[in-house]
Protein backbone atom coordinates (compact mmCIF):
# COMPACT_ATOMS: atom_id res chain seq x y z
CA UNK A 1 0.00 0.00 0.00
CA UNK A 2 1.58 3.30 -0.67
CA UNK A 3 0.55 6.29 1.12
CA UNK A 4 -0.70 9.40 -1.21
CA UNK A 5 -1.53 13.35 -0.94
CA UNK A 6 -3.00 14.72 -3.91
CA UNK A 7 -2.85 18.18 -4.89
CA UNK A 8 -5.13 19.10 -7.16
CA UNK A 9 -7.55 22.01 -9.05
CA UNK A 10 -10.31 20.09 -10.03
CA UNK A 11 -11.37 20.43 -13.02
CA UNK A 12 -12.46 17.38 -14.77
CA UNK A 13 -9.58 14.96 -15.28
CA UNK A 14 -8.54 16.38 -11.38
CA UNK A 15 -11.97 14.69 -10.47
CA UNK A 16 -11.05 11.28 -12.04
CA UNK A 17 -7.44 11.54 -10.04
CA UNK A 18 -9.23 12.03 -6.92
CA UNK A 19 -11.93 8.57 -7.55
CA UNK A 20 -8.21 6.48 -8.31
CA UNK A 21 -6.34 7.90 -5.88
CA UNK A 22 -9.29 7.23 -3.48
CA UNK A 23 -10.03 3.76 -5.00
CA UNK A 24 -7.10 2.26 -6.51
CA UNK A 25 -6.56 -1.23 -4.36
CA UNK A 26 -2.42 -0.17 -3.90
CA UNK A 27 -3.07 3.04 -3.04
CA UNK A 28 -4.07 5.17 0.48
CA UNK A 29 -5.50 9.18 0.06
CA UNK A 30 -4.16 10.68 3.00
CA UNK A 31 -5.56 13.95 2.23
CA UNK A 32 -6.04 16.47 -0.71
CA UNK A 33 -5.37 20.08 -0.75
CA UNK A 34 -6.42 22.48 -3.84
CA UNK A 35 -5.38 25.57 -5.59
CA UNK A 36 -6.02 28.00 -8.33
CA UNK A 37 -5.93 26.38 -11.66
CA UNK A 38 -8.75 25.54 -13.86
CA UNK A 39 -10.87 27.56 -11.73
CA UNK A 40 -10.38 29.84 -8.82
CA UNK A 41 -9.16 28.06 -5.29
CA UNK A 42 -13.01 29.23 -4.02
CA UNK A 43 -14.48 27.39 -6.91
CA UNK A 44 -11.67 23.94 -7.13
CA UNK A 45 -12.32 23.91 -3.24
CA UNK A 46 -15.69 23.11 -3.68
CA UNK A 47 -15.41 20.98 -6.55
CA UNK A 48 -13.03 18.74 -4.78
CA UNK A 49 -15.77 18.49 -1.68
CA UNK A 50 -18.60 17.74 -4.50
CA UNK A 51 -16.31 14.74 -6.08
CA UNK A 52 -15.26 13.60 -2.40
CA UNK A 53 -18.91 13.31 -1.59
CA UNK A 54 -20.62 11.76 -4.31
CA UNK A 55 -17.48 9.31 -4.91
CA UNK A 56 -18.09 7.52 -1.19
CA UNK A 57 -15.11 9.76 0.08
CA UNK A 58 -16.17 11.62 2.52
CA UNK A 59 -13.73 11.00 4.89
CA UNK A 60 -11.27 12.19 3.17
CA UNK A 61 -10.17 15.82 4.14
CA UNK A 62 -9.55 18.76 1.79
CA UNK A 63 -7.68 22.25 2.71
CA UNK A 64 -8.09 24.94 0.62
CA UNK A 65 -4.07 25.79 -0.45
CA UNK A 66 -2.66 29.09 -2.71
CA UNK A 67 -5.04 31.60 -4.19
CA UNK A 68 -2.95 32.41 -6.68
CA UNK A 69 0.62 31.60 -8.10
CA UNK A 70 3.81 32.69 -6.73
CA UNK A 71 4.64 35.33 -9.16
CA UNK A 72 1.74 36.20 -11.64
CA UNK A 73 -1.71 36.26 -11.77
CA UNK A 74 -4.69 33.30 -11.39
CA UNK A 75 -5.28 32.00 -15.26
CA UNK A 76 -8.34 30.12 -14.90
CA UNK A 77 -9.49 27.93 -18.02
CA UNK A 78 -13.54 28.41 -18.08
CA UNK A 79 -13.28 27.27 -21.75
CA UNK A 80 -12.22 23.69 -20.81
CA UNK A 81 -13.76 23.50 -17.34
CA UNK A 82 -16.72 25.60 -17.65
CA UNK A 83 -17.55 28.65 -15.40
CA UNK A 84 -17.37 26.50 -11.90
CA UNK A 85 -14.79 24.73 -12.95
CA UNK A 86 -16.81 21.49 -12.98
CA UNK A 87 -20.07 21.93 -15.23
CA UNK A 88 -21.62 19.37 -16.90
CA UNK A 89 -23.72 17.97 -14.00
CA UNK A 90 -25.72 18.70 -11.14
CA UNK A 91 -23.91 17.61 -7.83
CA UNK A 92 -26.32 16.95 -4.76
CA UNK A 93 -26.39 19.95 -2.10
CA UNK A 94 -22.69 19.95 -0.57
CA UNK A 95 -22.66 19.66 3.04
CA UNK A 96 -18.70 18.37 3.16
CA UNK A 97 -16.96 21.44 4.70
CA UNK A 98 -12.76 21.71 3.94
CA UNK A 99 -10.38 22.01 6.96
CA UNK A 100 -10.89 25.67 8.67
CA UNK A 101 -8.51 28.12 9.59
CA UNK A 102 -5.05 26.05 8.70
CA UNK A 103 -3.05 27.21 5.70
CA UNK A 104 -3.03 24.05 2.96
CA UNK A 105 0.63 23.75 3.06
CA UNK A 106 0.54 23.72 7.49
CA UNK A 107 -1.94 20.72 6.61
CA UNK A 108 -0.11 19.09 4.28
CA UNK A 109 3.75 18.98 6.42
CA UNK A 110 1.26 17.82 9.46
CA UNK A 111 0.03 14.71 7.80
CA UNK A 112 2.97 14.18 5.63
CA UNK A 113 5.22 14.24 8.45
CA UNK A 114 2.97 11.90 11.02
CA UNK A 115 3.36 9.00 8.68
CA UNK A 116 5.53 6.01 9.16
CA UNK A 117 6.18 5.77 5.80
CA UNK A 118 7.42 7.82 2.51
CA UNK A 119 4.19 10.05 1.21
CA UNK A 120 3.79 9.88 -2.30
CA UNK A 121 2.91 13.69 -2.90
CA UNK A 122 1.05 13.69 -6.43
CA UNK A 123 0.27 17.50 -7.93
CA UNK A 124 -2.40 17.49 -10.81
CA UNK A 125 -2.52 21.31 -10.90
CA UNK A 126 0.39 23.91 -10.95
CA UNK A 127 2.65 23.47 -8.67
CA UNK A 128 2.11 26.73 -5.95
CA UNK A 129 1.47 24.98 -2.90
CA UNK A 130 4.16 21.89 -3.64
CA UNK A 131 6.56 24.50 -4.36
CA UNK A 132 6.05 26.81 -0.66
CA UNK A 133 5.77 23.28 0.98
CA UNK A 134 9.25 22.28 0.32
CA UNK A 135 10.45 26.21 1.11
CA UNK A 136 9.02 26.47 4.30
CA UNK A 137 8.93 23.24 4.90
CA UNK A 138 12.49 21.54 3.27
CA UNK A 139 12.62 19.00 5.88
CA UNK A 140 9.77 17.17 5.00
CA UNK A 141 11.46 15.86 1.68
CA UNK A 142 13.18 13.47 4.12
CA UNK A 143 9.43 12.15 4.55
CA UNK A 144 8.71 12.19 0.99
CA UNK A 145 9.03 9.30 -1.68
CA UNK A 146 8.58 11.25 -4.54
CA UNK A 147 6.48 13.73 -6.43
CA UNK A 148 4.50 12.97 -9.69
CA UNK A 149 3.25 15.89 -11.63
CA UNK A 150 1.17 15.73 -14.69
CA UNK A 151 2.79 18.53 -16.20
CA UNK A 152 4.73 19.67 -19.08
CA UNK A 153 5.75 18.57 -22.46
CA UNK A 154 8.83 16.92 -23.84
CA UNK A 155 7.27 18.60 -27.38
CA UNK A 156 4.62 20.85 -27.36
CA UNK A 157 2.52 22.44 -25.50
CA UNK A 158 -1.27 23.33 -24.93
CA UNK A 159 -2.06 26.61 -23.71
CA UNK A 160 0.75 27.85 -25.68
CA UNK A 161 2.72 26.33 -28.28
CA UNK A 162 5.67 26.15 -25.79
CA UNK A 163 3.96 25.36 -22.55
CA UNK A 164 1.38 23.04 -20.73
CA UNK A 165 -1.22 24.61 -19.06
CA UNK A 166 -0.13 23.31 -15.34
CA UNK A 167 3.30 24.90 -16.05
CA UNK A 168 2.41 27.96 -17.69
CA UNK A 169 0.49 28.86 -14.65
CA UNK A 170 3.04 28.96 -12.13
CA UNK A 171 6.44 28.40 -13.94
CA UNK A 172 8.56 29.94 -10.40
CA UNK A 173 6.74 27.36 -8.35
CA UNK A 174 7.76 24.33 -10.90
CA UNK A 175 11.67 24.99 -11.26
CA UNK A 176 11.51 25.40 -7.27
CA UNK A 177 10.02 21.58 -7.30
CA UNK A 178 12.09 20.28 -9.97
CA UNK A 179 15.31 21.68 -8.32
CA UNK A 180 14.21 20.47 -5.16
CA UNK A 181 16.71 17.50 -4.89
CA UNK A 182 13.13 15.07 -4.33
CA UNK A 183 12.64 12.60 -6.59
CA UNK A 184 10.63 13.72 -9.67
CA UNK A 185 8.50 12.00 -11.96
CA UNK A 186 6.98 14.02 -15.09
CA UNK A 187 3.50 13.07 -16.37
CA UNK A 188 3.47 14.67 -19.70
CA UNK A 189 1.54 15.67 -22.30
CA UNK A 190 3.33 12.64 -24.45
CA UNK A 191 1.74 10.22 -22.54
CA UNK A 192 -1.57 12.10 -20.95
CA UNK A 193 -2.54 12.42 -24.98
CA UNK A 194 -2.51 8.59 -24.76
CA UNK A 195 -5.40 8.50 -22.47
CA UNK A 196 -8.02 9.50 -25.04
CA UNK A 197 -11.75 9.11 -23.74
CA UNK A 198 -13.16 7.67 -26.92
CA UNK A 199 -17.12 6.61 -27.70
CA UNK A 200 -15.71 2.70 -26.76
CA UNK A 201 -14.90 4.44 -22.74
CA UNK A 202 -17.63 5.97 -22.48
CA UNK A 203 -19.88 3.11 -23.88
CA UNK A 204 -18.01 1.08 -21.08
CA UNK A 205 -19.10 3.77 -18.39
CA UNK A 206 -22.45 4.13 -19.43
CA UNK A 207 -23.07 0.27 -19.22
CA UNK A 208 -22.28 0.65 -15.14
CA UNK A 209 -25.84 2.22 -15.57
CA UNK A 210 -26.08 3.99 -12.10
CA UNK A 211 -26.57 7.21 -11.22
CA UNK A 212 -23.22 7.75 -10.65
CA UNK A 213 -21.92 6.43 -13.74
CA UNK A 214 -24.35 8.99 -15.60
CA UNK A 215 -22.94 11.64 -13.56
CA UNK A 216 -19.12 10.81 -14.50
CA UNK A 217 -20.20 10.58 -18.06
CA UNK A 218 -22.17 14.01 -18.19
CA UNK A 219 -19.31 15.59 -16.86
CA UNK A 220 -16.81 14.05 -19.67
CA UNK A 221 -19.19 14.63 -22.20
CA UNK A 222 -18.71 18.58 -20.88
CA UNK A 223 -15.14 18.14 -21.21
CA UNK A 224 -15.26 15.92 -24.59
CA UNK A 225 -17.21 19.47 -26.01
CA UNK A 226 -14.61 21.61 -24.85
CA UNK A 227 -11.60 19.53 -25.87
CA UNK A 228 -13.30 19.52 -29.75
CA UNK A 229 -13.86 23.39 -29.54
CA UNK A 230 -10.70 24.29 -28.12
CA UNK A 231 -8.52 22.30 -29.30
CA UNK A 232 -10.56 19.99 -32.23
CA UNK A 233 -9.54 16.85 -30.46
CA UNK A 234 -12.20 14.44 -31.13
CA UNK A 235 -12.17 12.97 -27.91
CA UNK A 236 -10.43 14.28 -24.66
CA UNK A 237 -7.14 13.31 -23.08
CA UNK A 238 -7.51 12.64 -18.87
CA UNK A 239 -4.79 13.88 -18.25
CA UNK A 240 -4.46 13.68 -14.65
CA UNK A 241 -5.33 10.42 -13.04
CA UNK A 242 -2.35 9.32 -15.42
CA UNK A 243 0.02 10.21 -12.87
CA UNK A 244 -2.36 9.00 -9.98
CA UNK A 245 -1.52 5.50 -11.75
CA UNK A 246 1.91 5.92 -11.89
CA UNK A 247 2.38 5.69 -8.25
CA UNK A 248 -0.19 2.74 -8.03
CA UNK A 249 0.82 0.99 -10.90
CA UNK A 250 4.76 2.38 -11.85
CA UNK A 251 5.73 -1.20 -14.26
CA UNK A 252 2.65 0.05 -16.40
CA UNK A 253 4.91 3.25 -17.63
CA UNK A 254 8.53 3.68 -19.22
CA UNK A 255 10.40 6.32 -17.82
CA UNK A 256 13.61 7.83 -18.85
CA UNK A 257 16.05 9.97 -16.40
CA UNK A 258 17.25 13.04 -17.78
CA UNK A 259 17.73 16.89 -16.93
CA UNK A 260 14.42 19.21 -17.18
CA UNK A 261 14.60 22.83 -16.72
CA UNK A 262 11.96 25.20 -16.65
CA UNK A 263 11.87 28.71 -18.78
CA UNK A 264 10.57 31.49 -16.30
CA UNK A 265 12.11 34.53 -18.12
CA UNK A 266 11.53 34.03 -22.03
CA UNK A 267 8.42 35.89 -23.76
CA UNK A 268 7.43 33.10 -26.01
CA UNK A 269 8.31 30.29 -24.10
CA UNK A 270 7.56 30.96 -20.67
CA UNK A 271 6.33 27.67 -18.69
CA UNK A 272 8.04 25.24 -20.95
CA UNK A 273 9.85 21.92 -20.00
CA UNK A 274 12.91 22.22 -21.28
CA UNK A 275 13.62 18.16 -21.71
CA UNK A 276 17.29 17.01 -22.39
CA UNK A 277 16.16 14.43 -24.43
CA UNK A 278 19.80 13.74 -25.69
CA UNK A 279 21.71 14.60 -22.72
CA UNK A 280 23.96 16.80 -22.98
CA UNK A 281 23.62 18.63 -20.03
CA UNK A 282 26.13 18.43 -17.31
CA UNK A 283 23.59 19.38 -15.12
CA UNK A 284 22.23 17.16 -12.44
CA UNK A 285 19.33 14.31 -14.28
CA UNK A 286 16.79 15.47 -11.78
CA UNK A 287 13.19 14.11 -13.31
CA UNK A 288 12.23 10.92 -14.89
CA UNK A 289 9.60 11.51 -17.11
CA UNK A 290 7.37 8.89 -18.39
CA UNK A 291 7.38 8.78 -21.98
CA UNK A 292 4.76 5.61 -22.81
CA UNK A 293 2.10 4.03 -20.58
CA UNK A 294 -0.07 1.03 -20.95
CA UNK A 295 -3.54 2.87 -21.85
CA UNK A 296 -5.44 -0.41 -21.70
CA UNK A 297 -4.68 -0.83 -18.73
CA UNK A 298 -4.82 2.83 -17.58
CA UNK A 299 -8.80 2.59 -18.80
CA UNK A 300 -8.86 -0.92 -16.81
CA UNK A 301 -8.23 0.60 -13.57
CA UNK A 302 -9.76 3.97 -14.11
CA UNK A 303 -13.21 2.22 -14.08
CA UNK A 304 -13.03 -0.67 -11.79
CA UNK A 305 -12.43 3.05 -9.42
CA UNK A 306 -15.93 3.99 -10.70
CA UNK A 307 -17.03 1.02 -9.89
CA UNK A 308 -15.86 1.20 -6.46
CA UNK A 309 -16.92 4.71 -5.88
CA UNK A 310 -20.67 4.08 -6.89
CA UNK A 311 -22.29 4.54 -3.52
CA UNK A 312 -24.40 7.05 -4.68
C1 LIG B 1 -3.74 20.05 -17.24
O1 LIG B 1 -4.39 21.32 -17.29
C2 LIG B 1 -5.61 21.26 -16.62
O2 LIG B 1 -6.60 21.95 -17.33
C3 LIG B 1 -5.94 19.81 -16.45
O3 LIG B 1 -6.69 19.62 -15.27
C4 LIG B 1 -4.61 19.14 -16.39
O4 LIG B 1 -4.10 19.11 -15.08
C5 LIG B 1 -3.52 19.58 -18.65
O5 LIG B 1 -2.69 20.47 -19.34
CA1 LIG C 1 -5.51 19.58 -13.18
Amino acid sequence: MKYVFLDCDPGHDDAMAIILAGHHPDLHLLGVSTACGNQTVDKTTINALKILSVSGLEHVEVVKGQAAPLMRPPKPCPEIHGTSGLDGTTFPVLTKKPIQGKKAIVYMNEVISQQTEPVHLICTGQLTNAALLLTVYPEIKEKLAQIVFMGGGVGVGNTSPAAEFNIECDPEAAKIVLESGVQIVMVPLEVTHTALCTPTIIERLHSLNTSFSSLIVDLLMFFQDAYKKVFRFQHPPLHDPCAVLYVARPDLFKTELMRVDIDTESRLCAGRTVCDIYHMSTLVKNVHVALHMNVDEFWNQMIQAVQKADTL
